[in-house]
């Protein structure tokens, strides 16, 4: 697995998203998780992202990691307003993941940002978290954004990029390059849909020589091929689906004319 840089951080090149995915409660759902963590490590895909947002996912996270936390480099939110409720969330957090470390804690949609991020300071200051990033997935609140990356109070953004999300490309991610701003990306693959949803097979033909053979591969080695984007976090609830998505972390980006051929051929399939 190639590494990128997340502001100064080592970080794998292909991470993995837990929304829904990790959300699960059954003994045996956990251990396909547990599955799941054991495939992330054999292919080196180790920074994981996640939330108090989604149900269940930092406790299944914590125990399917336990006794081998120190090999993932985590990366959990803040949901909620107000100070003291943000403390105790941020607190439950360590707990149900299982550290007293955590790489990059990040404010969920701009909830309260105003409130968490002196907080956030104040841990990054006392080395109990290593980076401070904000999360949003939809134009609405791009100027917001932008705002906070300007004080330059954040290490970190994760935004919405995949090849039929592109809204990031006009001003988010040039002001992420210029700030020297990692970006994490959600919804790499289109919540699966660029891979399982075009009305026609895609023709992989020009990419298999990079050892590319699913389109949901192509869609991140699409994502990867452009250095402003630092690491996209696929998410899933299959063991051999890491597998499938680490290939793009492992080879050299792609030239530019197979982005463009990616693109295409995406269109073409639409
Ligand atoms: N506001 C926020 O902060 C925010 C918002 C959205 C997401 N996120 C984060 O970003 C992560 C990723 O976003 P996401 O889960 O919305 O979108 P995603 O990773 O693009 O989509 C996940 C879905 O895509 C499928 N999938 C993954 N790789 C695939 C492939 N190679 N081929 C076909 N299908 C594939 C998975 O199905 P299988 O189970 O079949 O593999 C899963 O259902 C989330 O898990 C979360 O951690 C953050």
């Amino acid at each position: 697995m190639r590494k990128r840089s997340l502001a100064g951080l080592e970080v794998s090149a292909i991470g993995m998203g837990s929304a829904q995915t990790f959300d699960v409660h059954s003994r045996e759902d956990v251990e396909v998780r547990r599955k799941i963590m054991d495939k992330c490590l054999e292919k080196g895909v180790t920074f994981i992202d996640t939330s108090p947002m989604y149900g269940r996912a930092e406790r299944v996270l914590g125990e399917t990691m336990d006794g081998r936390v120190d090999k993932f480099l985590l990366a959990t939110k803040v949901w909620s307003s107000g100070k003291e409720t943000g403390r105790a969330q941020i607190e439950r957090s360590f707990q149900l993941l299982r550290t007293d470390y955590i790489h990059l804690f990040q404010i969920h949609n701009l909830v309260d940002w105003r409130t968490h991020l002196p907080y956030l300071e104040q841990l990054k200051s006392e080395g109990r978290i290593g980076l401070i990033g904000i999360t949003y997935g939809y134009p609405d609140m791009f100027p917001e954004m932008m705002e906070i990356m300007k004080t330059r109070r954040v290490d970190a953004i994760q935004i919405s990029y995949n090849i039929q999300d592109r809204a990031v490309e006009d001003e988010i991610l040039p002001l992420a390059e210029s700030l020297g701003i990692g970006v994490v990306v959600m919804r790499p693959t289109g919540k699966g849909l660029l891979a399982t949803g075009l009305k026609q097979q895609p023709d992989l033909g020009p990419l298999q020589e990079f050892g590319i053979r699913t389109w949901g591969q192509a869609a991140l080695a699409w994502l990867l091929a452009d250095s402003r984007v630092t690491v996209p976090i696929p998410a899933t609830t299959k063991p051999s689906r890491i597998v499938e998505n680490a290939l793009p972390g492992e080879i050299p980006p792609l030239p530019p004319e197979l982005r463009t051929y990616i693109e295409k051929e995406t269109e073409r399939c639409s």
